[in-house]
């Protein structure tokens, strides 16, 4: 199976896409060769759209989320937020990594509240800010707790607050429920949902598993490894907000089963060319 991913045409209207990622490449110089991550990757998010990126291991997807973060910088093309050049990290851009990035001595409320002593917010709105997000991601009976008494899921929530209280109108997610088991993480998808439509934001999401990746977006971006590319984009039409019968319903199912083997057939298709590669197959996440 192939699949032609179009380069965005520039719209007629002149506006800009919220973030739009322009024929990027990414190179990587190695010992003795040059290692392409990224090979002219073009994609366009709206605002205000949840788009998710799954891909094996190895394709790429944070290091696309590292070029619009701005902690990376792109060997070849262009990425824009809000029409402009990304230039280095900025407080519209939130990101939230997989391991919890929380700083340990400092309790729920005081990690909240971190990004906005660095905005010097004054010290009444910025706890008025920080307890609004907490409570919105249910951890108002942990405020006061240091990060070493939540649960795993517990830190990835405060992450988010985190994030959130900055005020982002972007956020760039890198598998943050990686770490967590499975029942774990299906609350938490749920739980963002929640805070995505009462607080809609452009969400970039990473993950290797494809039922997140359905679940959560408006749009689904396949990627491919050797090189990293766009393979294939896959519009969710679910309808929001996406319960448990969403989940267990025969749309759903379709959706996932179509992703699942864009994933598998890439994948099968670089193991055949590469046999000693180390790209995971779906079988092995
Ligand atoms: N700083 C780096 N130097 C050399 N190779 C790198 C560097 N960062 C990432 N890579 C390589 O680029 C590829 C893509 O990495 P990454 O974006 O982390 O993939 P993914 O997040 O999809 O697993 C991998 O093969 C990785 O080893
Ligand atoms: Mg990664």
């Amino acid at each position: 199976m192939t699949a032609t991913i179009p380069t965005p045409a520039p719209r007629v209207d002149g506006s800009a896409a919220k973030i739009s990622v322009r024929e990027v490449s990414k190179v990587f110089p190695l010992k003795d060769e040059q290692f392409v991550a990224l090979d002219r990757v073009s994609l366009e998010i709206e605002d205000n759209e949840f788009v998710t990126v799954v891909g094996p291991s190895g394709c790429g997807k944070s290091t696309l989320m590292n070029i619009l973060a701005g902690l990376e910088t792109p060997s070849g093309g262009s990425a824009l937020v809000d029409g402009a050049e990304v230039q280095g990290p900025g407080p519209e851009r939130g990101v939230i990594f997989q391991q919890y990035a929380l700083f340990p001595w400092l309790t729920v409320r005081q990690n909240v509240e971190f990004g906005l002593s660095v905005g010097k917010v004054a010290a009444r709105e910025r706890r008025e800010r920080a307890d609004h997000f907490i409570r919105m991601v249910g951890l108002e009976q942990f405020a006061d707790a240091l990060p070493k008494m939540l649960s795993g899921g517990m830190k990835q929530r405060c992450a988010i607050a985190r994030a959130y209280a900055v005020n982002p109108s972007i956020l760039l997610m890198d598998e943050p429920f990686g770490a967590l088991d499975a029942l774990t993480r299906v609350t938490l998808q749920e739980q963002l949902l929640d805070t995505w439509s009462k607080e809609k934001r452009t969400v970039m999401f990473i993950t290797h598993d494809v039922d997140e990746a359905v679940f959560l977006a408006n749009r689904v971006v396949v990627m491919a490894a050797g090189p990293g590319r766009i393979y294939d984009i896959v519009e969710v039409d679910l309808p929001y907000p996406r319960t448990e019968d969403v989940r267990l319903s025969p749309e759903f199912a379709q959706l996932r089963n179509r992703v699942w083997t864009s994933v598998y057939h890439q994948t099968a298709g670089t193991h055949a060319a590469t046999a000693s590669s180390s790209t995971t197959t779906p079988t092995e996440k």
